[in-house]
């Protein structure tokens, strides 16, 4: 049915592994089975807790609740730092590695220990309480993930925004969370690029009441504004508090972390993840899917400001007692050896990016990757968007010499922790698919009617009970929770993924269903864009979708229908990408701007969007039903002028 490639598993070659293919036929039934009993086994094994669970897992999930170890108290910030201090105190917690080359630094357990107390304290000296919301913008130094734990520390829910949104972006985030406070930094570093984070934080905060106080890192020593009062320094205002500083103890449920997140529809969505069973999903998956052994080292190339930083950079492999590698730069810079330089200057024995960095890498031939040489590399990850199949290969052979197994992760910001992935040593890889589901999971694929499709074949991708790492809201607007993911199909969650099951009960993701965007791995809503261009006086109408592209996965496509008294030129093309960018960030960029007289549209005036994507993928033998179109020439229109790429 499918023409699939089959890599006998690492575990013929892949000795090192927990778990053999037995162990997880045996785990995955029990946790199936007999959840209860499952979890609690993982959450004693995995967690430390101040005071014990009454109850499992309890909760509708046909209403997208779930509450996960009731009446359990723990802290996160303890369960990553203070329970490592007798046993690794002096291990390096954070290698953190700088944009030029020479730069790099380790934070040991102790020290990090020593500055997210510090940190604690200086948010409650000015004025952070249990629950309060704090913004972090900052770049990928180890301070970023300081601030995360220091809130963790004291119940203060972190909402970190991504250092690429621009200052419109990032104020609609702080508004919506209500944050008290931003811990940003002068400058962040990005391919020998300055990026003035401070100068965007002052921009936002213009409409920003709430926000009493900013604490800021000095990275690069630039020059900046200065509002007395307001600003704070980082490190004088850790040199004024004391090192000790409890690790609050926090309700199982407690929220822990906002984090934005684009959808189909409407503005960013705050996804809220609570405390205990968000820690339990990434400290498990962590161990298991990267198959993590003490002692090594560990580099995820995710920025904190997704959420497989959050998962991958930060929580999961520090409640693991492990290395964490940070690397503030960009793949390519000073060139494309670069990863397999910081590989080998670290010893780094896992390594999980995503595939638009492998295709940006795999486009300057093996080169670069054989001037190093990756000895110490043991496992590959996969994150982030489907990886193709030469990606995976050339991953796979030229990267991992032919000896480290690759795992593609399937999951998401809602999902908390990774949902469906081969367990190395247990599972057979086949480039492109995700296989199986991790612990817990039950995906299920849905006909169009909603309808379970038994077997292989190809449908909507679900699940159908709850995960410890479950959304547990949409700060500010649970409805929106519940309209999302749990309505489309009653009694599922719905993922907006597409995907085919195969044969052998392989999942493979074929990308989004709904109007959400994948850009180099970055998540963006057709709303967002379309809302950033009509901002434009000359803008009458927009409508975005995403279309094939080589490196980045999918381009940003915008039909645009200008105002009758405007022009259509380059120099406006040109103005509307770099509103979009403006607004948005860089990576939000139109790359294909189409002027359109017209935009297909239902009698009912909603833009057909299903029509457009297909125009701008140039599959035009099948464009589906028209008939409900209210003016079906405006198709025959969009379709002469297409962009040529
Ligand atoms: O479409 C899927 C894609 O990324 C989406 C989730 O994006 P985000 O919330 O930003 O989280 C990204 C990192 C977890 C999914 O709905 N996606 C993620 N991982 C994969 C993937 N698509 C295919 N294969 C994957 N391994």
């Amino acid at each position: 049915m499918f023409d699939i490639r089959v890599h006998p598993v690492a575990a013929a070659t892949y000795q090192h592994a927990f778990l053999h293919a037995d162990d997880y036929r045996r785990l995955y039934r029990q946790s199936i089975e007999q959840p209860e009993i499952f979890w609690a086994e993982q959450a004693r094994r995995f967690l430390d807790w101040f005071k014990p669970w009454r109850s499992v897992h309890h909760g509708d999930f046909a209403q997208g609740q779930a509450s996960w170890f009731k009446g359990g108290q723990l802290n996160v910030a303890y369960n990553c730092l203070d329970r490592h201090l007798a046993q690794r105190g002096e291990q390096t917690a954070i290698i953190w590695e700088g944009d030029d080359p020479a730069q790099s630094t380790r934070l040991t357990y102790r020290q990090l220990h020593e500055q997210v107390c510090r940190l604690a304290n200086a948010l409650k000296h000015l004025g952070v309480n249990k629950g309060d919301r704090v913004c972090i913008y900052l770049p990928m130094i180890p301070e970023a993930a300081c601030a995360m734990l220091a809130c963790a520390r004291i119940g203060a829910v972190h909402s970190v925004v991504f250092g690429g949104f621009a200052p419109d972006a990032l104020r609609d985030r702080i508004l919506d969370a209500d944050c008290r406070l931003v811990i940003t930094a002068d400058e962040s570093l990005r391919g020998g690029k300055h990026i003035a984070l401070k100068a965007n934080v002052d921009r936002a905060l213009q409409d920003c009441p709430n926000v009493a106080s900013v604490l800021v890192i000095a990275h690069t020593h630039a020059g900046i504004d200065w509002f007395a009062g307001r600003d704070h320094w980082y490190h004088e205002a850790l040199g004024q508090v004391d090192a000790d500083c409890a690790a609050e103890a926090l309700d199982a449920e407690d929220p822990l972390f906002i984090l934005y997140t684009s959808g189909s529809t409407g503005k960013p969505k705050g996804v809220l993840h609570s405390t205990a069973g968000y820690l339990l999903a990434t400290a498990m998956t962590f161990r298991y899917v990267f198959d993590y052994h003490d002692g090594e080292v560990f580099w995820c190339t995710a920025d904190i400001g997704w959420v497989t930083g959050h998962s991958y950079g930060v929580y999961g492999p520090l409640a693991n007692g492990a290395t964490t590698l940070m690397y503030e730069g960009v793949p390519t810079y000073p060139d494309a050896a670069r990863p397999w330089q910081v590989v080998d200057k670290h010893q780094v024995n896992i390594f999980y990016t995503a595939p638009t960095a492998l295709r940006a890498l795999m486009r300057e031939g093996e080169a670069p990757v054989q001037r190093t040489s990756r000895a110490s590399l043991r496992l590959l990850g996969s994150v982030g968007e489907p990886i193709n199949p030469e990606a995976w290969e050339w991953y796979y052979h030229v990267v991992g010499d032919s000896r480290c197994p690759v795992v593609d992760t399937w999951w998401q910001t809602e999902t908390g922790a990774i949902m469906i992935s081969p367990l190395p040593g247990a599972t057979t890889l086949k480039p492109g698919s995700a296989t199986r589901p991790f612990f817990g999971v039950q995906p299920v694929l849905l006909d169009e009617q909603g309808h379970e499709i038994e077997g292989p074949g190809a449908g909507m991708l679900a699940l159908k009970a709850s995960w410890p790492s479950q959304i547990r809201s949409v700060y500010g607007d649970h409805q929106r929770l519940l309209d999302t993911y749990f309505k489309p199909y009653p009694g599922y969650y719905f993922t907006g993924d597409g995907a085919r099951r195969d044969e052998d009960g392989d999942y493979w993701i074929t990308g989004r269903v709904d109007d959400v965007l994948n850009v180099s791995g970055h998540r963006l809503g057709s709303a967002e864009v379309e809302s950033a261009l009509v901002l434009h006086d000359a803008v009458a109408e927009a409508a975005v979708v995403g279309y094939p592209h080589d490196l980045k996965g999918q381009g940003v496509y915008a039909f645009v229908t200008l105002m009758n008294a405007a022009q259509p030129s380059e120099a406006l093309r040109q103005e509307l990408a770099d509103l979009v960018a403006s607004e948005i960030g860089g990576f939000a960029r139109p790359e294909l701007i189409q002027w359109a007289a017209g935009l297909p549209k239902t009698r009912s005036g909603k833009i057909m969007r299903r029509i457009l994507r297909k125009i701008a993928c140039n599959e035009l033998d099948n464009l589906g039903d028209l008939s409900t179109l209210a003016d079906p020439s405006v198709v025959d229109a969009l379709i002469e002028q297409r962009l040529q790429r």
